[in-house]
């Protein structure tokens, strides 16, 4: 058959923020395709088990502690990568944290925190994956937006860091076209994981509510739209975003 997507099978996909949440949901759909799975947290324990665990599907896993927002700790990360497995297919920009709070008692270090992990760190794994893509001529990059992104208030250092994500994506979309690596993003809407956990309860009913597939999101509903643009079957699309968010229009 033509589309199986088989050009996963054996893929080198590095997943950054895999030790928990949507980046371990990300790590097992790809799995489940026989792609190489490279687990990245900066949290020691999460990155280890999840990389033990998603062994047991029969696929090679590497697992790695990497702060995204640290340079030197990316391009060693890479560097690695590249020196096991020869090469990276798939690079998904995940990690990242919110530090909410009304913009008057926003603090300098909650800015600035939130801007180095999301869109900062974001640059950094790309900067240091496109040097090993660009060799081979083709590469898939998927970064995680944010439905947020559409102004949150509560959220102006996390809105603000989305939407960059938006426009690196747009951006680098259009510039690494011709040599083959295809950026697109996902922007999710409320996705169950301890990001969401955090909110409190009457909020988050109120955000449920809001949900017109009054469900709130898996991590696997967002993997299965990234496994899709990681894939042939994406293979004119660069350049995009696609909201995964059941319908929600805004929080
Ligand atoms: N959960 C949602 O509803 C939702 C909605 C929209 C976007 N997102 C985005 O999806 C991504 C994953 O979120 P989640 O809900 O799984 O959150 P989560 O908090 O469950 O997981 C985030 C992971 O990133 C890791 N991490 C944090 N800082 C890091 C750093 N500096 N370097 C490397 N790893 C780091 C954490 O240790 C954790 O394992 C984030 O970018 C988040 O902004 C989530």
């Amino acid at each position: 058959m033509k589309y199986q997507f088989e050009d996963l099978k054996d893929a080198v996909v590095i997943i950054t923020g895999s030790g928990r949440g949507i980046g371990k949901g990300i790590a097992e759909v790809f799995a489940d395709y026989g792609s190489k799975i490279v687990i990245t947290d900066i949290d020691a324990d999460t990155a280890k088990a999840t990389a033990a665990e998603i062994a047991q599907k029969g696929v090679e896993t590497l697992s790695y502690i990497c702060d995204v927002s640290k340079y030197d700790q990316v391009e060693a990360m890479v560097a690695d990568v590249a020196a096991k497995w020869g090469k990276i297919d798939i690079l998904v920009n995940n990690a990242g944290i919110t530090m909410d709070g009304m913009f008057l008692r926003m603090k300098p270090e909650q800015w600035q925190k939130v801007i180095d992990i999301n869109l900062t760190g974001t640059y950094n794994c790309t900067s240091a994956v496109v040097q090993v893509m660009r060799k081979a001529k083709k590469g898939a990059i998927i970064n995680i937006s944010s439905i947020a992104a559409g102004g949150n208030p509560g959220q102006a250092n996390y809105s603000a860091s989305k939407a960059g994500v938006i426009g690196f994506t747009k951006a680098l979309g259009k510039e690494l076209a011709p040599m083959g690596i295809r950026v697109n993003a996902i922007a999710p809407g409320f996705i169950q994981t301890a990001m969401t956990d955090k909110i409190p309860e009457k909020l988050r009913e109120q955000m449920l509510q809001a949900i017109p597939m009054k469900r709130p999101g898996q991590p696997e509903d967002i993997a299965k739209a990234i496994l899709f643009l990681a894939s042939g079957l994406a293979s004119y699309i660069t350049a995009q975003v696609i909201d995964v968010n059941g319908g929600l229009s805004s929080l």
